[in-house]
């Protein structure tokens, strides 16, 4: 028996902060990053609930890890919470929701309101189950998976997103597009998930561009914040696939921004699961649902091989209007040990939580193969 539900309930629009004002006479544990309070985040919104009790915790820093987890949880002890509000990006968010669910089986947590307010248009999180919290000692990030997990409510308010410079604004959009196009062909895709699966790679085509070009553009703004929770709701219910499982393990040994690893992977991945190139077997299933995001996005073929070149082709223009890397030379970054540690690295990818839904069942020689493509 096939199920979709959506458990968070969601105000969008440039007044949906409005909402905070319904909070009455209770103790509200904030979490927040330290940029964003430094750039009067916090104090904007602090100023909506001005009547409550409010405690800040902001030693959140990008990829969080362990350690971010157990001074949060130490920090939330005390104080009682009623309301935990989470301020920021999928850093943030993960991070709250690693303290309460820990948190839980040590301090009273259960009737707590989780209220989720992302300032990027990236990750989703903020109507997902998933957490992805790093083991700093082992460079790997877990993705924690539990319905507990899941916020009560989002705020999603475009203004917030109007600080996200260029480059992050370009990672964090290919992270949409990636849940997006991953939802759409796993394993677990549905008629619900598909359709807003569709929407936002429509959205992301139409409107990352002009959030990158221009910041202030609050229309463009806004539909990238859908996007970015609709493909949320998307994958928090088809799941992912390798190109996260990869993604997961690169940002934990080299540190690459999440959304920046998935757009460099994308394009391969696509490759990889149609295997449009092998002329001598027919195509696969997955080669003909990327054929159908390709018609969505007007490619006028019935050719499935086409389309699916059609496709890739989309997304390699996109990123690079984006001015985003190819590959990972591209990034700069140090690979000095990348063939030490590629084997570790497929064996990791293989056995994180998103390649179970993956459309093709890879082996870690596929993988391997796969990262010696995206290394260039
Ligand atoms: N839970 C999920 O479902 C899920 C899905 C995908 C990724 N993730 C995880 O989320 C994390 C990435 O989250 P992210 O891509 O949102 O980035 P992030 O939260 O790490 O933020 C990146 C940077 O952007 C800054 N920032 C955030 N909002 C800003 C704003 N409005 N203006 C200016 N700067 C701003 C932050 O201070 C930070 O320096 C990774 O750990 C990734 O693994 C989680
Ligand atoms: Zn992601």
């Amino acid at each position: 028996m096939k199920s979709f539900k959506i458990n968070t309930e969601i105000y969008f629009d440039q007044n949906s902060l409005d909402y905070l004002k319904t909070l009455n006479n209770l103790n509200v544990f904030i979490v927040i990053d330290s940029f964003m309070v430094s750039n009067g985040t916090l104090d904007s919104i602090t100023e909506l609930i001005s009547s409550q009790n409010i405690k800040v915790f902001s030693d959140i820093l990008p990829d969080p890890d362990i350690s971010m987890v157990t001074k949060g949880i130490d920090s939330i002890k005390d104080f009682k919470p009623d309301v935990v509000l989470a301020i920021g990006g999928g850093s943030v968010i993960d991070a709250t929701k690693a303290i309460i669910h820990f948190g839980k089986s040590i301090l009273n947590l259960d009737n707590v309101k989780f209220i989720s307010i992302p300032t990027t248009s990236g990750t989703g999180s903020e109507v997902t189950s998933f957490s992805v919290i790093t083991d700093a000692d082992k460079g790997i990030k877990y993705p924690l998976v539990s319905d507990e997990l899941l916020p009560d409510i989002a705020i999603l308010d475009p203004n917030l997103t109007k600080t996200v410079p260029k480059h992050i604004t370009a990672d964090t959009g290919l992270d949409v597009l990636t849940h997006a196009i991953e939802a759409y062909v796993s394993t677990k895709a549905n008629d619900f998930t598909d359709a807003l699966a569709i929407k936002s790679i429509l959205l992301v085509f139409e409107y990352l561009q002009k959030c990158y070009e221009n910041g202030q553009d609050l229309k463009a703004r806004e539909k990238m914040h859908n996007a970015s929770c609709m493909a949320g709701m998307a994958f928090n219910s088809a799941s992912l696939g390798i190109n996260h499982s990869i993604a997961h393990i690169l940002g934990g040994k080299y540190h690459i921004p999440h959304g920046r690893a998935n757009g460099i992977l994308l394009p391969y991945i696509i490759e990889f699961n149609a295997n449009v190139k092998d002329y001598k077997s027919e195509v696969s299933e997955a080669a003909k649902r990327y054929s159908e995001i390709a018609i969505y996005l007007g490619s006028n073929s019935k050719n499935v091989r086409s389309n699916v070149k059609y496709l890739i082709n989309k997304i390699v223009s996109l990123q690079k209007t984006l001015n985003m890397p190819k590959n990972l030379k591209e990034t700069k970054i140090d690979l000095s040990n990348f063939e030490d540690l590629k084997f570790e690295m497929a064996e990791i990818a293989l056995n994180d939580k998103c390649t179970l839904t993956n459309p093709i069942k890879p082996t870690k020689e596929d993988i391997v193969k796969i990262l010696d493509r995206v290394k260039e």
